[in-house]
């Protein structure tokens, strides 16, 4: 008879490393993939704010630890690598959610906003799977889930650089999809569309940019953050384990209209 996993989706033993879990769509996905079982690592530059969310999830039963970090500082990447090992034990699932929209138009745009956004973007999300992957096959298995965007597909207005680190997550993600997959790490994307979080407090700010951008979905609304848990914990379980290289778009069908 062929095998059957009876709970494909659960997240029990593993531990997850997330960047960006200070607000939004990092803090939701750290409560995400704990309500599924997994042990997180919660990696940001406000400490305060990781205190507060490693605690709510100790209350609530899960196992919880956090570390404060600048990842525009490169000199922070192996110090969030050695202690999310050293918290425990391990890390099979990476999600790559620290990110910046700086929201310049093109003709402001300096050399230092482009190195910001795309090094936080795009090159970090790289090199923290790079430092991660070696853990990740000593077990023959490891997930890592990018962000990409609306803008890795169209253009809005001011997304030069955005749109830029965007556009380059698919293709990142891809290309670690063929460079790690035979290992047992599989890179997926998700592509949220417009959920209300800090970086895009401009937009839901906007009743009437908001409601441009709700009405351009086919569902009708802007995405809520708890739309995202499903697609995160999939991602990160082995009920995924035969999908890589993928972006996928959780945007109410934005880009199917
Ligand atoms: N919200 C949306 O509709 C949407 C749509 C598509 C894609 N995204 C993507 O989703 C990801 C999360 O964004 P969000 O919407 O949840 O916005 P957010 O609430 O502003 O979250 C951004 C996170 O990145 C962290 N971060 C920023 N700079 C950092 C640095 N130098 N070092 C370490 N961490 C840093 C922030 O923490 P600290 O400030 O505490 O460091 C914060 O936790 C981003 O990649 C964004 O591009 C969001």
């Amino acid at each position: 008879m062929t095998e059957v996993n009876a709970n494909p989706l659960s997240l029990s033993g593993k531990v997850a490393l997330i960047t960006g879990a200070t607000s939004g769509i990092g803090a939701q996905q750290a409560r995400a993939l704990s309500s599924a079982g997994a042990s997180v690592v919660l990696v940001g530059r406000r400490e305060d704010r990781l205190k507060e969310l490693a605690e709510e999830i100790r209350d609530s039963g899960g196992e919880a630890d956090y570390l404060g970090a600048d990842l525009s500082d490169e000199s922070h990447w192996q110090l969030v690598v050695d202690a999310s090992l050293s918290f425990f034990g391990r890390v099979d699932i990476l999600c790559n959610t620290a990110g910046v929209n700086l929201r310049q138009h093109a003709d402001d745009v300096t050399p230092e906003s482009w190195d910001l956004t795309l090094g936080l973007n795009l090159k970090v999300p790289f090199f923290l799977a790079q430092k991660l992957i070696p853990n990740m096959r000593e077990r023959g298995w490891g997930k890592i889930i990018n962000v990409a965007s609306l803008q890795s597909e169209r253009a809005f207005a001011n997304g030069i650089a955005y749109g830029a680190s965007k556009g380059g997550i698919t293709q990142l993600t891809r290309a670690m999809a063929e460079a790690w997959s035979k290992d047992g790490v599989s890179c997926n994307a998700i592509a949220p569309g417009f959920f209300p979080t800090e970086l895009t407090a401009p937009v839901f700010d906007n009743d009437e940019m908001s409601s441009k951008f709700a009405n351009q979905t086919a569902i009708g609304r802007n995405g809520e953050l708890s739309d995202l848990d499903g697609i995160c914990v999939f991602l990160s379980s082995h009920a995924s384990d035969y999908i890589t290289g993928q972006t996928i778009y959780i945007d109410g069908g934005f880009t199917a209209k």
